[in-house]
């Protein structure tokens, strides 16, 4: 255990695979009781691993697309913790399309799940962050957009430079009632089945990458731990970038 996040209760959002699982296995390993949400049943596996681990878990299924789930869940975690230290916004879509192919369907799926996702969880959880006087959100971004541009992901990273603005607009709001609101960049994270392991594509990215590797879910997760902890209070509206180096050239 790295920080102390014992009595803590931590909603994370498309928490079934990848880099969302992780985060929250890596909440509970650090003593923090653990909301998974997903439109998946893998929920109930990671709930399974996050008791194994000694801490409560409560597995909700949740499409963060719809306002009514988000608040849904906001209730049943109120109903079991009676309180939500933590919102990690992780849940979000990545499916590759050039510009001139893509839909007004393509365009509304990806900003309603990547985007409006966000902007439901956090308006279901935030009434009782501010009458507890304290609450960290963070919100998983991407270099996409947010840093750099990405080719044939232009809905993508429009979402995702868009959350860094949500970011840091709603920190400004609710500093005031002791609520931090960060976001985190990932670069290029592998999370199984982004790229074939050893393709020409997983070589390339590698090699575009300083620190001369893939990222690990554990990487994003550590700093997400990090900014839900009190060690990062004086931190806030910060979109922290953690890329192995692949923006810097
Ligand atoms: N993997 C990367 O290289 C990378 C890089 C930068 C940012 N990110 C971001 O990290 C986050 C996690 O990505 P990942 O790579 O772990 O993806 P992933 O596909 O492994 O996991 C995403 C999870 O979100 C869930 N999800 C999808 N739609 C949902 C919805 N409507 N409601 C609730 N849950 C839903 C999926 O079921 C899945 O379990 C995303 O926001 C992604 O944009 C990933």
């Amino acid at each position: 255990m790295f920080y102390d996040l014992k009595g803590k209760v931590a909603i994370v959002t498309g928490a079934g695979h990848g880099i969302g699982r992780e985060i929250a296995l890596s909440l509970a390993r650090n003593g923090a009781d653990v909301v998974i949400t997903d439109v998946t049943d893998e929920i109930f596996e990671v709930s399974k691993q996050i008791e194994a681990l000694k801490s409560k878990a409560l597995p909700i299924k949740c499409d963060v697309s719809d306002f009514g789930q988000a608040r849904g869940v906001e209730e049943q975690v109120l109903e079991k913790f009676e309180k939500t230290d933590i919102l990690v916004n992780n849940a979000g879509i990545y499916p590759q399309k050039q510009f001139l192919d893509m839909t007004v369907e393509d365009w509304s799926k990806v900003l309603h799940i990547n985007l409006d996702g966000v902007f439901h969880c956090t308006k279901a959880v935030i009434p009782r962050m501010i009458s507890q006087k304290h609450g960290k959100i963070v919100n998983i971004a991407s270099i996409a957009g947010a840093i750099v541009g990405f080719s044939n992901l232009v809905h993508y990273s429009a979402s995702k430079a868009a959350i860094v603005g949500f970011t840091k607009s709603l920190a400004l709001e609710v500093a005031q009632y002791g609520i931090n609101v960060n976001a985190v960049a990932p670069g290029p994270i592998d999370v199984g089945d982004l790229m074939q392991v050893n393709s020409a594509v997983y070589e390339q990215t590698i090699k575009a990458i300083p620190l001369g590797r893939m990222g690990r879910p554990l990487d994003i997760a550590n700093l997400v731990v990090f900014l839900g902890s009190d060690e990062s209070s004086f931190i806030t509206g910060q979109c922290i970038v953690s890329d192995g180096g692949y923006t810097l050239p």
